[in-house]
């Protein structure tokens, strides 16, 4: 099986999504988590751009990864040496090659940006370093410069030459195409670095590995400029399960890896996104939550556990009675026949209104039809103090009793809220792992001390998904309720699991 590097772009072109900036702890633990998972090649970031960006760099290098640490550079002598400054594995230089980037984005003329790309490779390589040559926009680049200017970067040293479709203009057959063509002109291994302005950028990235690409540049997640990079999950699971190809990534950590980037990025994920949204492995339609309780490759190109993920049936108005069944199983409960029916029949009545049924709304109706009682309160809130302002650091101390038996502790946040729902969950861990999945706030009544009614979706170690709501006029209280709520659902159902 023929090996295809994947080169993890993440903490620089993902950095460059609108609106998203890590800490350099931040890229720390992403890089350590893309080092677990497998990639060749950790993009770090930037050097240039700031000192943060330097520090960042410098903290991924320190951390001694099995990943090759690249950095990247414009073909300019300080940037360059900002770089090798921050002792990287590898440098990835470019350069724009487009007639419109070199006139306006540039102000040079084809001639300069040759020698500044050779020269750049050259210092590179001086300096001992592997080095990674971008012509940029190389798919607006007239043909017969691109392969120029490949050439002399080839001749200059380069290790390996990434062909980035800067703006996400190309399709899969013209992708294949130039990679073949550009196969012919150099020997050294080629890349490629899809954007994803026309939802093309996986596809045109397989294309390329189709024409000959041993690389290729991916984003968890499909972070990027603008509509994003090709996403890392999307592109390894093709390569992998379509084409037949071998990579170094462990399948099974690529949920886990698209969570904390989503979590540290802010950047929330669709629902439908492939692989890693909530949807991917959800069936809600009575045939298909029949099919894949009795065979899953029925409705599943792969079963999620390659992934990292597991199953989840959804009950809505689409749901059959086995789908309803098994996820009642899931849950714990075992309704008789008649119960089920009557389970059924709430569930559809609910979804022809309109409502979607959650884990949680499921149980609940069960509960009530089998006559079970309410969720007992394993866990109760006694106090809470919560410090905030501009020169302190946003503090909160909880008090709970926990099996009737009482817990202290106090944890730091970046906001009142956030320390809050720290603190319990440094109480709660060992026993609930419970991780706040979604969090969502709405004033129910205007002005400063409307009710706040805070909605949230937790989950713990075991899969398990339910939502709770907090209302009160304070925030944080609202917040602290709405997650005591859902460690105690949590933690009945995984009771009633035993
Ligand atoms: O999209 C692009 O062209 C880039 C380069 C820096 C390679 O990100
Ligand atoms: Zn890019």
């Amino acid at each position: 099986m023929e090996y295809i590097r994947i080169f993890d772009t993440t903490l620089r072109d993902g950095e460059q999504t609108p609106g998203v900036s890590l800490t350099s702890e931040q890229k720390l633990e992403i890089a350590v988590q893309l080092d677990k998972l497998g990639v060749d090649v950790i993009e770090a970031g930037f050097p240039s751009s700031s000192e943060g960006e330097q520090k960042a760099v410098k903290a991924i290098v320190a951390a001694g990864l099995k990943a090759e640490v690249c950095c990247l550079t414009r073909t300019k002598k300080d940037d360059l040496d900002i770089a090798i400054s921050c002792s990287p594995n590898s440098i990835h230089t470019f350069i724009s090659t487009s007639e419109v980037q070199m006139k306006y984005a540039l102000n040079m003329t084809r001639e300069q940006v040759l020698k500044a790309a050779v020269d750049s490779v050259q210092y590179i390589k001086d300096h001992g370093l592997i080095c990674e040559f971008s012509p940029m926009d190389a798919t607006r680049t007239d043909l017969a410069f691109l392969r120029k200017i490949c050439k002399a970067a080839e001749e200059a040293g380069a290790d390996r030459i990434n062909i980035p479709d800067t703006v996400g203009i190309m399709e899969p057959y013209s992708m294949e195409k130039l990679i073949r063509e550009l196969k012919d002109v150099v020997k050294t291994p080629l890349s490629v670095h899809c954007h994803n302005d026309f939802g093309l950028a996986v596809a045109n990235s397989l294309a390329g590995v189709v024409g000959g690409a041993s690389q290729v540049h991916v984003a968890v997640n499909g972070l990027g400029e603008r509509a994003g990079n090709a996403s890392l999950e999307e592109v390894v699971m093709g390569l992998h399960l379509i084409y037949k190809k071998k990579t170094g990534v462990n399948t099974q950590l690529i949920y886990n890896t698209s969570r904390l980037v989503s979590r540290l990025t802010g950047v929330v994920i669709q629902p439908n996104k492939a692989i890693v949204g909530e949807n991917a492995f959800s069936h809600e339609s009575g045939v298909h939550t029949r099919g894949v309780t009795v065979e899953p490759l029925t409705f599943e190109p792969f079963s999620p556990e390659v992934v990292g993920r597991r199953r989840r049936l959804i009950a809505g108005k689409l749901a059959g009675k086995h789908g309803i069944k098994a996820e009642l199983d899931e849950l714990g409960l075992h309704p008789n026949e008649e119960q089920l029916m009557k389970i059924v029949s709430r569930v559809k009545e609910l979804g022809d209104k309109g409502k979607s049924v959650t884990d949680d709304d499921l149980f609940a109706i069960a509960r009530t039809i089998i006559g079970e009682a309410e969720e007992e309160k394993i866990i109760n809130l006694t106090d809470l103090a919560v410090t905030t302002g501009i020169h302190v650091i946003p503090t909160a101390s909880v008090k709970l009793t926990l099996d009737g038996k009482e817990y202290i502790a106090a944890e730091t946040g970046v906001g009142p809220v956030d320390a809050a729902i720290r603190a319990i969950q440094k109480i709660t861990d060992n026993l609930a792992s419970v991780r706040l999945k979604e969090y969502r706030l709405e004033a129910l009544t205007g002005g400063s001390n409307a009710v706040a009614e805070v909605i949230i979706k937790v989950e713990d170690k075991y899969g398990n998904v339910v939502s709770a709501r907090g209302a009160r006029e304070d925030i944080v209280m609202a917040s602290v309720e709405a997650m005591v709520n859902g460690i105690n659902k949590l933690l009945t159902r995984q009771r009633r699991m035993k």
